[in-house]
């Protein structure tokens, strides 16, 4: 009971802010604009290059700035995410592609339509891995890997600021080859934006 009520309470916490975050107008961290985002973004897009896939999965798909690079890529493209105004532009960003969308909490969501070829998490994992709902954090990381079909692929990519986030990123990466996944490429997106130079680590998985 108590543990519903405290993954009620963050789902709620996280869905007002990000709808306060993408109601102040769009593209709200730049994705169009920033070249560290547009770099990470390439990076993403240049580690699945070279296979064509049936069926994509992204979690947390925001604005569909990913999705619509996926679904040049992939038959068809499931989308998951929890902010209704992110999601009214994603599907915009995307009309007349194949794409299905879900308002939906990943760690709610039941897999349909899967196994997938590829399942994408961009900059998502960090928003459940928080101390009060880490039992929920780690049944999501079980769900996800067996999403992935065997011989499917995974991709992760998360930004980091220092030494510290950096090895908070490889242990995501970890935490996967710990569910039997193999590395197949491993990548660091970066690039000068203002007077920041951020980076993220962007990891190719693969399910035996
Ligand atoms: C920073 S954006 C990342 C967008 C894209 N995946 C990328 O790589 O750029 C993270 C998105 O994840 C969504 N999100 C956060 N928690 C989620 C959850 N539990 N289930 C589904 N989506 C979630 C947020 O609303 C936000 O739109």
């Amino acid at each position: 009971m108590l543990k519903a009520l405290r993954l009620a309470w963050h789902r709620w916490t996280v869905r007002r802010k990000m709808d306060r975050v993408f109601g102040r107008g769009s593209d709200p961290y730049r994705y169009d604009a920033s070249p560290y985002e547009l770099a990470r973004l390439e990076e993403m897009a240049k580690a699945l290059a070279g296979r064509r896939y049936q069926k994509a999965l992204e979690v947390g798909a925001a604005e569909g700035h990913f999705t619509r690079r996926l679904a040049g890529m992939a038959d068809r493209v499931m989308a998951l995410e929890l902010s209704p105004v992110a999601l009214a532009r994603a599907r915009a960003a995307t009309a007349g592609l194949p794409v299905d969308y879900e308002e939906t909490d990943v760690r709610a969501w039941d897999g349909r339509g899967g196994p997938f070829d590829v399942v994408v998490l961009g900059e998502v994992l960090y928003y459940l891995d928080k101390p009060l709902v880490q039992a929920e954090f780690e049944e999501a990381l079980a769900k996800m890997a067996g999403w992935v079909a065997p011989g499917g692929r995974l991709l992760l990519a998360h930004g980091f600021a220092d030494a510290a986030e950096r090895a908070r990123r490889v242990h995501y990466r970890e935490r996967f080859e710990g569910y039997g996944f193999r590395l197949v490429s491993e990548s660091v997106a970066s690039a000068r934006d203002g007077d920041m130079t951020p980076s993220s680590l962007v990891s190719l998985l693969e399910r035996p």
